[in-house]
């Protein structure tokens, strides 16, 4: 199934399909000079078969984790660039989840003012969420995508078979994006993730997805507005993630625990119970004070007040300004009774 990301010039195609990464000439340019950016805990063989239908393949491996996403990196991979010779007309491929995509896109984001950039993701939370949007960007002094750029890709290739390889800890984190989605956008996929199996229905699931995700980009590329709302869960998300070398959080699970008190009565029981189903963590055993704190140093603060996404019916949002003591209530709230 092709989607179409409907930007004007920045339009691009999202393949949905098995095999898809098989086939890769097929739907990308690679008669070209292709930079193959990969990390060392994703397969080597989906580069590899990415590499292998190229013209002049240039393969990157970066080590696994956030810590790749930051200047040291980004440094080599420019220079690798360099000393291949690579010109405004060649292009970027990534093949790896979240991080690797935003690495990789930022370096063409960045190369000679901006190259070819194309999507391979490898995680539920990439084919998902990360791959398509434009968003690139790489971490500085402990600031999650503080530097970054608007880069769309030229196309993204989304092969679920490549999931098969995913531990089930990381389909969790990239369910944890889908279930955001469902939650403010469409109360039908909600429904499914509710009452179905999970695993079964997989592929509606990242199609739907890509549908929210397509819609809100299309009506909000730069984050003027609509595209707030996939902040959902994030606010207080972030805020955890801070501590994340304290209890080895991923990214999405951290979003699951931060869209609980974003919502109340029924609707927070239903999203507890869907969180559970797909083995996210809905409890969190460190005190509202250092949540709290955490929060409070997020970049989207606005004085006493912070601006968030709340959920009042499953399938609806609303932007709400929340002053600061009534956020440290509900934090009470939702993870120390
Ligand atoms: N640009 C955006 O719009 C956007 C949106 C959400 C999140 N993000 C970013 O995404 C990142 C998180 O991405 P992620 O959750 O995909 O994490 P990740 O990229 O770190 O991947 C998770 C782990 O899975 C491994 N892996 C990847 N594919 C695999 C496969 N098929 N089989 C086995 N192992 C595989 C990786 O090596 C890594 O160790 C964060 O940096 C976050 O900021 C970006």
């Amino acid at each position: 199934m092709t989607l179409n990301m409907n930007l004007g010039a920045n339009s691009y195609d999202i393949i949905l399909e098995h095999g898809a990464i098989q086939k890769a000439s097929e739907y990308l340019n690679l008669n070209r000079k292709v930079f193959v950016i990969t990390d060392d805990g994703v397969p080597a063989e989906y580069a590899d078969i990415v590499c292998a239908q190229c013209k002049h393949p240039v393969k990157a491996v970066v080590a696994q984790g956030e810590d790749s996403k930051g200047f040291p990196t980004f440094e080599k991979l420019c220079r690798m660039m360099l000393e291949n010779g690579f010109t405004r007309t060649d292009a970027v491929v990534a093949v790896g989840g979240g991080v690797v995509g935003d690495l990789a896109g930022f370096t063409a984001a960045s190369f000679m003012r901006g190259i070819d950039f194309y999507n391979i993701p490898t995680t539920l939370l990439s084919e998902v969420d990360s791959s398509i949007g434009g968003k690139t960007a790489i971490n500085l002094g402990g600031v999650k995508n503080i530097i970054g750029a608007f880069h769309q890709p030229k196309c993204v290739l989304i092969d679920p078979d490549v999931l098969k390889t995913l531990p089930k800890r990381q389909i969790a984190n990239g369910l944890a994006e889908s279930i955001k989605m469902a939650t403010t956008f469409d109360a039908e996929l909600f429904e499914l993730i509710e009452n179905k199996d999970i695993a079964e229905n997989l592929d509606i699931i990242i199609e739907r997805s890509l549908r929210i995700k397509k819609y809100v980009v299309e009506h909000d590329e730069k984050e003027k507005g609509l595209r707030k709302v996939l902040n959902f869960g994030h606010t207080i998300g972030h805020g955890i993630e801070s501590y994340e070398g304290l209890h080895g959080l991923y990214h999405g699970e951290c979003v699951a625990l931060g869209m609980l008190p974003m919502c109340e009565g029924e609707i927070r029981e239903r999203l507890l119970r869907v969180l559970e189903k797909a083995e996210l963590p809905t409890k969190l055993d460190f005190d509202a004070d250092r949540v709290f704190e955490a929060i409070t140093h997020d970049k989207k603060l606005d004085g006493e007040t912070l601006n968030v996404i709340y959920v009042p019916e499953i399938g609806k949002f609303e932007m709400k300004k929340t002053p600061l003591s009534d956020f440290r209530t509900v934090l009470e709230e939702v993870f120390c009774k």
